[in-house]
């Protein structure tokens, strides 16, 4: 029997009382009726007569350690408590937070903004859901014409008046109606293709679209513009190229293409070993869109240009999957902190 006391002892002394749940512990363990120790004074009654009387002190001893170390315990906590409350420890360095970072299409956005806003333009938005004049009409596509089809358009509850806009062109189109040249607009936005979601295309993705009108600008003007873009972003060793391509509201039209930034102009399979990528689509206003937005073609000619703000954040950034930025998997984000 002793040695069980001895036992209870050292559990009672090593036993750690850190919080109100710990102090509840030790009272039923040692204090209550039915703690270990209650459970002694329950054997006594089977102890030799002879022992008895010492068995009888040294449970008492305990009894008493037992109710002196609560007594300790409740003091002890309750002095922890107010210095906690009280005086915090300035001393100790801050714990971490984890800080938001900027979506890198965000980025790329705000980047394209400003390369172009220290150049005169400024940003111009416009409805998602658009009617057929500002997404096709005024831009030169005949009706029934197949470049409406190239477009995969989702429409509206059948409407075919109505539709999730193609592209930010139509907002282009608003500027036009509504401003006067001379005019430099940049319009940022959502924009909807029927298409099926791979790696590569989206139904829902982002443009950047820019608008110069005013008298005299020519195709130089759009290249040397877009050659400053591109060493802007990209790098100063950005090459840029031109290759003749159709659009029904530029004319001439143009595909955009820079040096490949993985292999600079080596060839690896991003740029399919030619070492030229695609950024976008250009060309100068066809004098008929103008007309539609009652500016004198006579007078004025314009540029216009269209990028894909995934795909130029995936050349930035070397990302190889579009769904990359839907999915909002933080261990993607987080390689764009800013912080
Ligand atoms: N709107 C075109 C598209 O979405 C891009 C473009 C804009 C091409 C301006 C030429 C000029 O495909």
């Amino acid at each position: 029997m002793p040695s069980k006391i001895e036992e209870i002892k050292l559990e009672l002394e090593s036993y750690q009382v850190e919080t109100q749940e710990d102090l509840e512990g030790f009272r039923m363990q040692f204090i209550a009726r039915k703690s270990v120790i209650g459970a002694l004074f329950g054997e006594m009654k089977n102890v030799p007569a002879e022992e008895r009387k010492q068995f009888g002190q040294e449970v008492n001893e305990l009894k008493n350690l037992a109710q002196t170390k609560f007594q300790n315990h409740i003091e002890a906590l309750a002095n922890d408590n107010s210095s906690t409350e009280t005086h915090a420890d300035l001393t100790l360095p801050p714990t971490r937070s984890s800080f938001g970072s900027i979506h890198p299409l965000t980025a790329t956005r705000q980047r394209f903004i400003e390369i172009f806003e220290r150049i005169g333009f400024n940003v111009s938005s416009g409805p998602e859901i658009e009617d057929d004049w500002h997404n096709f009409t005024a831009l030169n596509f005949p009706e029934n014409h197949p470049a409406r089809e190239m477009q995969d358009t989702f429409f509206i509850q059948k409407n075919p008046d109505i539709a999730l806009r193609t592209h930010t062109s139509s907002v282009q189109v608003r500027v036009m109606e509504n401003e006067k040249p001379p005019i430099r607009t940049l319009s940022p936005g959502r924009v909807f293709r029927n298409e099926a979601i791979s790696a590569r295309a989206h139904c829902v993705f982002h443009q950047m679209e820019g608008l110069y009108i005013d008298r005299g600008v020519s195709f130089a003007d759009l290249k040397q513009t877009l050659y400053h873009f591109a060493k802007e972003m990209f790098g100063k060793d950005t090459k840029l190229r031109f290759r003749p391509s159709y659009f029904p509201f530029t004319e001439p039209s143009a595909e955009i293409d820079i040096s490949c930034q993985i292999c600079h102009g080596d060839g690896c399979n991003i740029c399919k070993y030619t070492g030229w990528v695609e950024i976008g689509g250009s060309g100068m206003v066809d004098p008929n869109v103008l007309a539609n937005c009652d500016i004198d073609p006579e007078v004025y000619t314009g540029f216009a240009f269209g990028m894909g703000i995934e795909r130029i954040t995936m050349l930035k950034h070397q990302i190889n999957d579009l769904r990359l930025f839907t999915e909002n998997d933080i261990r993607f984000l987080k390689q764009f902190s800013t912080l």
